[in-house]
C-alpha cells in the first residue's frame, strides 16, 4: 500500500506540450484537450483517482497538483465525493513567482493549487519548519530590538506568552512553520536540475511534498511522471524502490 500518492495530470488547459528528447531528437509530447469538454475530463480524472485512493494506506495521503483551469471541478466534484470532505488537508497554494505578462482582463495567474486529502483521520502528516536569517525574521516582526547584559537580541512577545522576552538566537533556531502558501521559484532555463521535459516541476516543491507525508523506506507513487521529478527526490530522500510496470496511456 502506497503511504504517498503524487498526482500532476493534465490541467485541462487545452494545449499540447512538445519536447524534442535526448540526442537522437526524438519528439514526446502529451495532449491537453479534452473534446467532450470538463465533463469528459472530470470524468477521465475521477475514475483514476478513484483507483488511487484504493492502494493508499489507511494513513496515507493524496496530493493533486492542478490549476485554475478546473481545480473548483476537481475539488467538489472529485475529491470531496471521494475522499470525502471530512479528509480534506489543505489547498497548498504554490505561488512560483517569474517574469509576469501584463493582462488587459485580468491579473497574471500566478499559482498553481495542490490538495491535499487523506484516507482517514488517522494520516501521518509530519510538520517541519523553515529557518528565517536575521534579517527576514527582524523585517517580518517590525518591532524594537533590545540587549540584555549577556548582549543577546530579543523582542517582547505580543502573542502566546506577550509581555516575555523572545530571544532571537531561539527564534531562529525554532524557524517558522511551513504553511499552505508554497513560494518557490520555477527552474530558470539555466537551471542544473532542468532537464527538458515541459511541465517538469522543481524538486524544492517535491520535497516538501515526501517530507511531510512519511518517513525512509516508504513507497512514493506518481502515476503522472513526466520527467520522472517525483521519483528522482523520492530515491534522494531514500523511499522505498519498486521494479514498475510501464502501462501505455489509456
Ligand atoms: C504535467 S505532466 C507531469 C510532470 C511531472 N510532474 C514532472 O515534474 O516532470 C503530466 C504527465 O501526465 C502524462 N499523461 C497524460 N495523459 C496521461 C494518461 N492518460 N495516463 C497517464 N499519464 C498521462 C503526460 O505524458 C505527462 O507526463
Amino acid at each position: 500500500m502506497k503511504a504517498l500518492i503524487y498526482l500532476d495530470p493534465p490541467f485541462f488547459s487545452n494545449r499540447n506540450y512538445e519536447v524534442i528528447w535526448g540526442d537522437a531528437g526524438e519528439a514526446r509530447s502529451f495532449q491537453d484537450r479534452w473534446a467532450g469538454g470538463i465533463d469528459h475530463y472530470i470524468a477521465w480524472l475521477k475514475e483514476r483517482v478513484a483507483e488511487m485512493r484504493r492502494i493508499l494506506k489507511p494513513t496515507g495521503s493524496m496530493f493533486l497538483h492542478c490549476d485554475w483551469h478546473a481545480d473548483a471541478y476537481i475539488r467538489v466534484d472529485i475529491l470531496d465525493r471521494i475522499f470525502g470532505g471530512n479528509n480534506f488537508r489543505n489547498e497548498i497554494i504554490w505561488d512560483y513567482k517569474g517574469w509576469a505578462h501584463k493582462k488587459t482582463s485580468h491579473f497574471p495567474n500566478k499559482h498553481d493549487t495542490i490538495f491535499l486529502y487523506s484516507k482517514s483521520d488517522k494520516n501521518t502528516f509530519i510538520p517541519f519548519s523553515e529557518t528565517w536569517t536575521r534579517e527576514e525574521y527582524v523585517a517580518k516582526r517590525k518591532q524594537k530590538i533590545h540587549i540584555d547584559e549577556t548582549g543577546r537580541e530579543y523582542i517582547f512577545d505580543k502573542r502566546g506568552n506577550a509581555g516575555q522576552r523572545r530571544y532571537l538566537d531561539v527564534a531562529l533556531a525554532d524557524g517558522q512553520p511551513i504553511t499552505d502558501v508554497w513560494s518557490i521559484g520555477v527552474l530558470a532555463s539555466s537551471s542544473k536540475e532542468r532537464i527538458g521535459y515541459p511541465t517538469q516541476k522543481p524538486e524544492a516543491l517535491l520535497e516538501r511534498i515526501i517530507k511531510c507525508a512519511g518517513d525512509e523506506g516508504e513507497i512514493v507513487l506518481d502515476p503522472f511522471m513526466g520527467g520522472g521529478t517525483t521519483i528522482a527526490v523520492a530515491d534522494r530522500l531514500n523511499r522505498q524502490r519498486k521494479p514498475i510496470t510501464i502501462i501505455r496511456h489509456f
